[in-house]
């Protein structure tokens, strides 16, 4: 029988000789592995007497809970040897400007799309989502427009077929505006609300200002004492800081929409001369967007009472707010993956919009 003194020291200096994890490894499977030295010691047990058995059967368990406990150490030790070198290896210096140049823009739809998040955030308003294929319950029929209501012929829709029923009624869409958001927000969102939906949106109609697919942001406010003052106040701030301008002429002018009573569009002034737009300043209006008092059938149709709150709700096209604030003159151009277009047009990846650090960050266009 082996000195238990000696075979310890002998299993710990081979343990501590370990200079990696592989090494380490194989002097655990050379000593506890199934045909290890202290496993094989075990298996011998079997041929003592009962008083040698007890013995040896502790002294080799303690050896074992020792070696074990020397392994454990030795694998932290060398763990965190090899991180250090790994660490050391990978070391950038996160100051150095890139190489080569970079060479991605940000599409000016994206780039919109944050600048309206910002300010929008800026107001304690959350971002909200919903599926671009939509039933036409959330669609149509909860914002007010039923079958057969005169308004869903304004919207030229893209139905898909739905496989489990016949009936033109349960065909789903490809949601025709951002509205369904409101329907989905109403029914998931406990009270008050305070949400923008920013997202695609299809319709069947194709020219220099229109495109089967297209981006809109939603805006919807629900709370008990909600009125249009708030909606005007909420609008004005908006576009002030959306055309980066310290003052602008606004109007509202009554109209339409199924899912708001009243219902306006919302100007803003500007001077249209032959070969250029000025936004904040001149003697026309240019229509930037569609308003309203959210109509007490869509909040009874998201499951809100209406005699106990209001809001009220907004919806703007992305990308007409990109034409207008970047001038881009045809929208068509958007959705062709030209490169050159998007060097011309893009933006840099790492100018990020915000309202401390500046929205377009001063027209920064990357051209
Ligand atoms: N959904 C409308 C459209 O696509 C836009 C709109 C107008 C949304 C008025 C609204 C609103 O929430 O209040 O033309």
């Amino acid at each position: 029988m082996e000195n238990m003194d000696d075979l310890k020291k002998e299993l710990l200096a081979e343990v501590e000789k370990a200079s990696d994890m592989k090494s380490l490894e194989e002097v655990r499977v050379a000593v506890l592995g199934k045909k290890g030295k202290i496993t094989e010691l075990m298996k011998n047990l079997g041929g003592l007497s009962v008083e040698e058995k007890k013995e040896m059967g502790k002294s080799l368990n303690i050896l074992k809970s020792d070696v074990e406990k020397a392994l454990d150490a030795k694998k932290e030790e060398l763990a965190t040897k090899e991180l250090e070198a790994k660490l050391a290896a990978e070391r950038i210096d996160v100051t150095l400007p890139i190489r080569p140049e970079q060479q991605g823009r940000i599409h000016p739809v994206s780039k919109i799309y944050e600048e309206v998040v910002a300010i929008f955030g800026e107001m304690g308003f959350e971002v909200a989502e919903g599926p671009d294929i939509e039933d036409q319950f959330h669609n149509f029929n909860a914002l007010n427009m039923p079958a057969n209501h005169p308004a869903r012929q304004m919207q030229d829709t893209f139905y898909i077929p739905n496989p489990d029923s016949d009936d033109k009624d349960d065909s789903f869409v490809v949601r025709t505006h951002t509205s369904p958001v409101q329907i989905r927000t109403m029914e998931n969102h406990p009270l008050p609300i305070r949400i923008i939906a920013p997202g695609r949106t299809y319709r069947s109609d194709y020219d220099a200002t229109h495109t089967p697919m297209f981006h809109q942001v939603e805006g919807l406010v629900i709370d008990k004492t909600t009125t249009m003052a708030h909606l005007k106040g909420c609008l004005y701030d908006f576009v002030k800081a959306f055309f980066e301008l310290d003052e602008i002429p606004v109007r509202y002018r009554p109209s339409y929409f199924p899912f708001t009573e009243p219902s306006a569009e919302m100007d803003i002034g500007c001077l249209k001369t032959k070969n250029e737009l000025k936004i904040g300043a001149g003697t026309d209006w240019l229509e930037i967007l569609g308003c309203g008092m959210v109509h007490p059938n869509v909040l009874r149709a998201g499951g809100i009472d209406p005699d106990e709150y209001q809001g009220f709700a907004f919806g703007m096209g992305l990308d007409r707010l990109a034409m207008l604030k970047y001038g881009i003159p045809d929208l068509r151009t958007f959705f062709e993956s030209d490169v050159r277009w998007l060097k011309h047009y893009g933006f840099l990846p790492l100018d990020e919009s915000s309202m401390t650090g500046g929205l377009s960050n001063n027209g920064g266009l990357a051209r």
